[in-house]
């Protein structure tokens, strides 16, 4: 089975003019009157979710475990003329950032969840080190525990184009008796009416709580802290009822 994230041209596929503007329409308003500058993630892939803060006069920085997926982000910056410093590196082990510290230190893209608990726990513990006193913490996940409580399975996507091509995505989530989760990703690549493509990919999971993230962030000094949906102008504020969440938490 393939590696969705050495595929970083198919990955990047879900893209779109409408889904930039509305990553930026949610960014401005989490940034609000937060006093961030300087903005590190540490799952930045290639960028999708990140990249439209430079727009927002942020100054990045990256870093990802997966080296196709920096390769694509740094391209997408260049041809913005926006370069910007990227790192390889898994975020349970940031020193590649060395004692440099970010006003805001973020995980984008539902990634935490790839690392089992007591993982997210020091990735937690090293994105920590790089914020900034009064900095923030933050990071976005799938609601886990809607998923595991509705033991959802499948998850379609609108196709979109590719050129003439048109692309289908559709994840068929299996539930695993110890509670991890495989997302099977299936893409189906169409021109006239005929199926001329198909890539397949696993992803695996480790859902986790809320509540883990919550005792750690408080232990860490963390306060205030709060979650918001997913775009969060979105408006549902239920958290049983939201697909996808982002916690915000700022260092004392
Ligand atoms: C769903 S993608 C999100 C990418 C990007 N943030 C976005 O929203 O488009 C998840 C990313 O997490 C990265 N990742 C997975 N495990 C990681 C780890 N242990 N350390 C750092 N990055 C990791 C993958 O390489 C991938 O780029």
């Amino acid at each position: 089975m393939g590696q969705l994230y050495e595929r970083a041209e198919i990955y990047d596929l879900i893209e779109s003019e409408q889904r930039t503007a509305s990553i930026r329409k949610d960014w401005e308003m989490f940034l609000g009157e937060r006093p961030i500058k300087t903005f590190l993630d540490v799952s930045i892939g290639t960028g999708g979710m990140t990249l439209p803060l430079q727009e927002l006069g942020m100054e990045l920085f990256g870093s990802d475990l997966s080296e196709a997926m920096l390769a694509r982000c740094r391209e997408k910056a260049l041809a913005k003329q926006k370069p910007f410093e990227l790192q390889c590196s898994d975020f349970r082990d940031l020193s590649c950032w060395g004692d440099r510290q970010f006003d805001c230190v973020a995980s984008t893209g539902n990634a935490l969840g790839y690392v089992p608990h007591e993982d997210v726990l020091k990735t937690l513990e090293e994105m920590d080190a790089h914020v900034k006193p009064g900095g923030y913490l933050c990071f976005d996940s799938r609601n886990w525990e809607k998923i595991q409580r509705e033991k959802q399975r499948f998850y379609l996507y609108n196709p979109f184009f590719h050129g003439e091509t048109r692309v289908n995505l559709v994840q068929v989530w299996d539930h695993n008796p110890d509670g991890s989760l495989v997302f099977n990703l299936l893409y189906s690549f169409e021109q006239d009416n005929r199926i001329v493509q198909k890539e397949i990919f696993e992803e695996h999971y480790h859902p986790f709580p809320l509540s883990l993230v919550e005792k750690k962030l408080k232990a860490l000094g963390y306060s205030p802290m709060e979650w918001q949906p997913l775009p969060c102008f979105s408006q549902e504020r239920d958290f049983d009822k939201v697909d996808w969440y982002r916690v915000i938490a700022q260092k004392q």
